[in-house]
């Protein structure tokens, strides 16, 4: 009952119905508990206290995050209530979001991702030793997005990836991000 609220943008199990709406099948219970703390908090400080205070928290490790929509709807939920929809929402199946893809440009993102994202979202970003959300299947304008918040210091990225992507951007330019979009959208698990 908690999540009928969040099927009209995320859709049912989490197969998001819109393009820069982010999937959210597949993801685990830490990465999903980490994201609507973040946004729920928004401030850096309360969001440590409200992790520290709770020993179910003992391996959420989020980060700040800004947002459209997110902050207002994760504040209409306590904290038990949100636990309950992480726990349905990491149940759910990863979803491949049905989209065109242009193969010669997934070719070269492959080689990218192998080269700087693979250490930390491997299994083509379905799955992470460091709770990095899921990349595979994941619709391309969400990623390019999300990508671009980063880049601009809108989304705090974490200090490992951040010295990755800039060392990529450098090296292949900014069209490597639609090359690995096009990775993404087209990899499987
Ligand atoms: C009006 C559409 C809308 C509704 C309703 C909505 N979301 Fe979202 N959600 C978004 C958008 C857009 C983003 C990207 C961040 C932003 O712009 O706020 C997002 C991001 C997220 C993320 C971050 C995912 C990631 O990849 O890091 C989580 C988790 C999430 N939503 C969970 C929920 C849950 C749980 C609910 C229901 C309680 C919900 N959302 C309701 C639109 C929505
Ligand atoms: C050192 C580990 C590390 C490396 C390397 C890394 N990432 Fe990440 N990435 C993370 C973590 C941790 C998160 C989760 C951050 C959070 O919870 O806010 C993340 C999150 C993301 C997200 C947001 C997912 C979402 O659903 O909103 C994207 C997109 C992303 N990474 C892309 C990349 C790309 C592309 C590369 C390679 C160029 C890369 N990352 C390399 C650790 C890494």
């Amino acid at each position: 009952m908690l999540t009928d609220n969040c099927v009209a943008c995320h859709g049912e199990n989490g197969q998001s119905l819109g393009p820069a709406i982010p999937n959210l099948g597949g993801m685990s219970q830490t990465y999903l508990l980490g994201a609507m703390l973040a946004f729920k908090y928004e401030d850096s400080n309360k969001l440590m206290a409200a992790i520290k205070s709770d020993s179910d928290f003992k391996d959420v490790n989020p980060l700040i995050r800004n947002s459209t929509v997110m902050t207002t709807i994760a504040k209409g939920y306590t904290v038990s209530e949100i636990k309950a929809i992480a726990n349905y929402f990491s149940d759910q199946k990863l979803f491949t979001a049905p989209q065109d893809v242009n193969l010669s440009l997934a070719s070269d993102g492959r080689k990218l991702h192998e080269k700087y994202c693979v250490s930390c979202h491997k299994n083509n970003g379905k799955s992470s030793n460091v709770d990095a959300g899921v990349l595979v299947g994941q619709w391309k304008p969400y990623f390019l997005w999300t990508m671009s918040d980063y880049l601009d210091g809108s989304r705090e990225m974490p200090r490992a990836m951040e010295v990755l992507v800039n060392d990529m951007i450098a090296t292949s330019g900014v069209e490597s991000l639609q090359q690995l979009a096009n990775y993404y959208a087209s990899a499987t698990p």
